[in-house]
């Protein structure tokens, strides 16, 4: 039947073959008429000329940009046709023509997310789209390979787990419900029969601020784990972020390539440990850079950035002042300033891809830390149950999937991370 593009440049000269797929490029010579066939695994060059017959020719031309088709033909080595291999047609049917496609090269970021629908089609997105696809693969079987329960949360909820400032809500019936922020809150309650879970599900920030690493709606990875101590916790995560980095140099070589990401940059991240600093280090380290920051401060992207100089794979940042973070943290025992919390840093200037922590399991502490941050406790009641029926020491972490792909695939923005990214001024597609 019909052979993707990839499977025809394995074929021999002189091999018959029936292809499908949309116009890629377009040009007509007079007597012959060239198309590079795109599909989902890449681009062939077809040809049609006299010896195809006027009939073919004819309907060659008929082709335009984008249009999809359906063509068969003998397969021919040819140096100038990219990847050497082009089919010398027999037949071709356009099954749906394209009028003007509007996107001819050179358009404005703005209006290519107009007709983002449209320009999902473009090679670049559609490498990055496949090694997404490689991730999410990637992250499966990583967490099944480790005995991890795959389950389900909720989108709508009814309080903050990473600050108000960000919560969207929604008009619940009359009354306010939440687009999740962390799944975290439910993954807790879940350890209780399951131990070890995970999920993989979308978040919602109302960020204030528009930068090239948030987005307003992105896909989150978090996992949870009974009797997990903060370096229990750490040591899953790098083996985590390791393997889905060599599963995407193993299966997405070519994807990088066409995205001019140098695999080899990729390289020293497929081993760990991966460096540790505690936050307190880092503020060392960026003072010596001659930035103006002191011990309390939060580190933002500027500061991420410089810290990424650094190192060239992953690094975490570890026992961030408590006040820095959310109200769930538990304070190093032994330095009751400080949070038994770790961010994963990427590297290449990216910065945080993952947060995560040691909860607080004690009733009380969590009941005064829920205090001292101004919620209301009665919205947490049943999160607060959990240290009364059975508590028990446990850790997890949320990852950005976006933000690890931004860095993976050597994007400058995240909005390429993902097919069909949200903003302030425009939700469209
Ligand atoms: O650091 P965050 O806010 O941590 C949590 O939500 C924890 N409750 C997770 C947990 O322990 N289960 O978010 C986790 C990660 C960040 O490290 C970042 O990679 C990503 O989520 N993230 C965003 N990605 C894209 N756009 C945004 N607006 C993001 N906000 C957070
Ligand atoms: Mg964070």
């Amino acid at each position: 039947m019909y052979k993707t593009t990839r499977e025809v440049r394995g074929l021999s000269p002189g091999d018959p073959a029936r292809v499908r797929g949309w116009v890629y490029r377009h040009r007509d010579l007079g007597k012959r008429v060239f198309i590079v066939l795109r599909d989902s695994e890449g681009i062939l060059q077809l040809v049609a000329s006299e010896d195809s017959g006027s009939e073919v020719l004819e309907e060659a031309r008929r082709a335009s940009i984008e249009s999809s088709i359906e063509a068969e033909g003998i397969v021919a080595r040819d140096p100038r046709a990219p990847g050497g291999v082009e089919l010398r047609l027999k037949s071709l049917r356009v099954v749906g023509r394209a009028e003007d496609f509007p996107i001819k090269g050179g358009e404005s970021i703005d209006y290519l997310l107009d007709v983002r629908h449209l320009w999902l089609r473009s090679r670049r997105l559609t490498a990055v789209m496949r090694i997404r696809d490689t991730l999410f693969n990637a992250y499966r079987d990583f967490f099944r390979g480790r005995g991890f329960w795959e389950v389900s949360p909720p989108m709508l909820t009814q309080a903050a787990v990473e600050g108000g400032a960000t919560l969207f809500k929604v008009d619940f019936f009359g009354k306010p419900a939440y687009l999740t922020q962390s799944a975290q809150l439910y993954l807790e309650v879940l350890i209780f029969s399951l131990e070890r879970v995970w999920t993989l599900a979308p978040s919602f920030r109302a960020e204030r601020s528009r930068t090239r690493r948030h987005l307003y709606e992105y896909w989150h990875l978090e996992a949870e784990e009974a009797w997990a101590g903060m370096e229990d916790e750490m040591r899953l995560v790098e083996d985590l972020v390791a393997y889905t980095v060599k599963r995407v140099l193993d299966e997405r070589l070519e994807e990088l390539e066409l995205l001019k990401r140098d695999p080899e940059r990729l390289e020293p991240s497929t081993k760990t440990p991966y460096p540790r600093v505690r936050y307190s280090e880092a503020i060392e380290l960026l003072r010596r850079k001659g930035v103006d920051i002191r011990y309390g401060e939060d580190l933002g992207a500027d500061e991420e950035r410089i810290l990424t100089e650094y190192y060239e794979t992953p690094f975490f940042v570890t026992h961030f002042p408590l006040e820095l973070k959310s109200f769930y943290m538990k304070p190093d025992p032994g330095n009751p300033g400080e949070a038994l919390a770790f961010d994963l840093l990427a590297p290449e200037g990216v910065g945080e891809i993952v947060g995560g922590s040691q909860r607080e399991d004690d009733y009380e502490r969590l009941l005064n830390a829920i205090r001292s941050r101004g919620l209301d406790p009665r919205d947490y009641e049943w999160y607060l149950d959990l240290r009364r029926y059975g508590s028990v020491p446990h850790s997890g972490f949320g990852l950005g999937v976006e933000r690890q792909l931004m860095w993976i695939a050597g994007l400058d923005h995240i909005r390429d991370a993902i097919p069909f990214p949200r903003f302030r001024d425009r939700i469209y597609p």
